[in-house]
C-alpha cells in the first residue's frame, strides 16, 4: 500500500445526473477535507454562455471548435473558500446557473473539441492538488484513476423540486414543469452521447439521495470517504 509521501495527488470523482446533490455536496466534502473543489459543470456551463453570446448555433460543431481557439475557462478560489468562474477573465459565476444554459451546455458537452478542451484542463488541474471534482464522466474518463468514485442519484421528481427551489431562491421565474423538462432533457441527452457520456464508472460506489436529506447525505458522504482516506494512507488492515 502506498503510503503519503510518495502517493501522487489525491482524487475523487463524485458524477451524477442534474439536481441529484453534486454542487452542494462536493463543495461541503471538499471543505471539511481541505480539498480543491471542481465544478466541471460550469466549464460546460460557460462555453455555452460564449457560444449564445456569439450566436452561434450549438450544434455547429465547427464553429465552436474555432471559438474555442481563442476562448479561456477557469474556476478561481475566493477568500470565503467559494470559487469564480471566469470565461475570457469576466465573472460569469451567476450568468450561468439559468435553465437555458444548462440546457445548452448539455448541447455543447456532446461536440468532441470542447470535451477534449475541458478535459485536458481538468486533468491538470487534478495532477496537481487534491481534488473533488464533480461531473458526469469524471470516474468514467476524465480520472478512471480516481481513487474513491461516487455515483449520486435520486429520482427524477426528488431532483427537479431541489433544482426549482434552488433556482426559486435565485430569483428565476421558471415554473416546476420546465425544470422538470429540462432535467429530463439532459438526462437523455448526457447519457446517449458517443464520447464520454454519464455514466455509472464500474467501480463506483451508487449513492442514491431521493430519501435522506443533503445533510445526512453528506454525513453518509463523509463517513465513507474518511474509511477511504485512512485506508489510502495507513493501509487497509489500520482500519481493520
Ligand atoms: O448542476 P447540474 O447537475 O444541473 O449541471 P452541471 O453539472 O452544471 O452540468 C451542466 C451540463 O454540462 C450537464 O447537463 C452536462 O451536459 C454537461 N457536463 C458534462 O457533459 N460533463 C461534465 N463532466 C459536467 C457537465
Amino acid at each position: 500500500m502506498e503510503n503519503v509521501e510518495n502517493m501522487q495527488t489525491i482524487k475523487i470523482a463524485i458524477d451524477g445526473p442534474a439536481g441529484a446533490g453534486k454542487t452542494t455536496i462536493s463543495k461541503e466534502l471538499a471543505r471539511f477535507f481541505g480539498f480543491l473543489y471542481v465544478d466541471t459543470g460550469a466549464m460546460y456551463r460557460a462555453v455555452a454562455l460564449k457560444a449564445i453570446r456569439n450566436h452561434i448555433n450549438l450544434n455547429d460543431e465547427d464553429t465552436i471548435t474555432d471559438m474555442l481557439e481563442t476562448t479561456s475557462v477557469n474556476l478561481k478560489s475566493t477568500a470565503d473558500g467559494g470559487y469564480q468562474v471566469l470565461l475570457d477573465d469576466e465573472d460569469v459565476s451567476s450568468l450561468i446557473r439559468t435553465l437555458d444554459i444548462a440546457t445548452a451546455a448539455s448541447q455543447v458537452a456532446t461536440i468532441q473539441s470542447v470535451r477534449i478542451k475541458l478535459v485536458e484542463f481538468q486533468r491538470k488541474i487534478a495532477a496537481t492538488d487534491n481534488v473533488i471534482m464533480d461531473g458526469r464522466d469524471i470516474g468514467s474518463y476524465v480520472l478512471p484513476h480516481a481513487n474513491i468514485k461516487i455515483f449520486l442519484t435520486a429520482t427524477i421528481e426528488d431532483r427537479a423540486v431541489r433544482r426549482f427551489k434552488e433556482l426559486q431562491e435565485r430569483g428565476s421565474a421558471t415554473t416546476f414543469e420546465q425544470v422538470k423538462r429540462d432535467i429530463k432533457f439532459r438526462d437523455k441527452n448526457d447519457s446517449s452521447r458517443a464520447f464520454a457520456p454519464l455514466m455509472v464508472a464500474r467501480d463506483a460506489m451508487v449513492v442514491d439521495t431521493s430519501d435522506n436529506s443533503l445533510d445526512t447525505s453528506i454525513e453518509l458522504l463523509k463517513e465513507i470517504i474518511r474509511e477511504k482516506l485512512y485506508e489510502l494512507l495507513y493501509g487497509a488492515e489500520a482500519n481493520a
